[in-house]
């Protein structure tokens, strides 16, 4: 991929750097004439090299299936256009749009706004669809979702932590993680996770179970209980949720 490679050229890179990570750096490129985004993964020093090649070179190809299969499922992501192991790259489509996370700072409440219904109603539907596919974002932030500028469309970014399982309790983290950005970034839009589950409701065959354990995520935990570093930590249960569920919807 060497049209890539070509623009790794460091007074290139400093004006098209989207962002400076520790564990990468993406840049706006392009690749056979069209607009791209390259995200270069760093090597670890610490590590052996070979060994640190195969594990990057896992993790690119991990992002690259699980965009592409997120599409196979129906949720519009980045075309993947090539992946380099030789400069650590991935390399896919330039999305036009918004960072959903600018969208939400510059809006007030989802309850005068039409247009964040509408996202808030996408973001659900796109993580049931995921979800129903058996795969798991596992980075639900609003930095990682793009609103198609011409389509006004959700687009989903950054598979880098994706993972497949069909368990509730993954699917339920999931959800916890979007729903604590959502509270520490965009507590001025009200209570845009509830449209956002109303949403995965509609659209997901297995909502019950990932709901009820979300619930259950969210129930305040007894004093001295051991969280492990997966699991969330606990907060007390939000009443909103509790209506999702309360449908005859038998509590796990
Ligand atoms: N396809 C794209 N089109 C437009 N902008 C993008 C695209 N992909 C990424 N970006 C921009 O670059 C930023 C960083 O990308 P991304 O979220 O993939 O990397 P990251 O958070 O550093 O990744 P990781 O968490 O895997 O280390 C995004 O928040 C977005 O602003
Ligand atoms: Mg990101």
């Amino acid at each position: 991929m060497d049209v890539a490679r070509e623009q790794v050229g460091d007074g290139e890179l400093a004006g098209n750097l989207l962002k400076q990570g520790a564990e990468a750096r993406v840049y706006k490129s392009s690749f056979m004439g069209r607009e791209a985004v390259v995200k270069e993964r760093f090597a670890k020093k610490y590590r052996h090299a070979s060994l640190d090649s195969k594990l990057t070179l896992k993790r690119l190809l991990g992002e690259a299936r699980s965009m592409i299969k997120a599409r196979k499922l129906g949720v519009r992501t980045p075309v993947v256009f090539a992946v380099d192991s030789l400069s650590r790259t991935l390399t896919f489509e330039f999305v036009t749009g918004s960072l959903i996370k600018d969208i939400l700072l510059q809006s007030g409440p989802i309850s005068e706004n039409t247009i964040l219904e509408d996202i808030a109603s996408q973001i659900g539907k796109a993580i049931a669809r995921l979800h129903d596919g058996g795969l798991i974002h596992g980075d639900l932030t609003t930095s990682n979702m793009i609103l198609h500028s011409e389509k006004q469309e959700l687009v989903m970014i950054d598979f880098g932590l994706s993972f497949t399982s069909s368990l509730p309790e993954d699917k339920a983290v999931d959800l916890y993680v979007l729903e604590r950005a959502l509270i520490s970034l965009h507590s001025s839009n009200g209570n845009v996770m509830e449209q956002v589950l109303a949403s995965y409701r509609q659209s997901s065959k297995y909502w019950s179970s990932t709901l009820n354990k979300l619930a259950q995520v969210l129930s305040p935990l007894p004093p001295n209980t051991f969280v492990g570093p997966y699991m969330p930590s606990p907060k007390q249960l939000d009443p909103s949720w509790l209506s999702l569920l309360s449908d005859g919807v038998p509590r796990q």
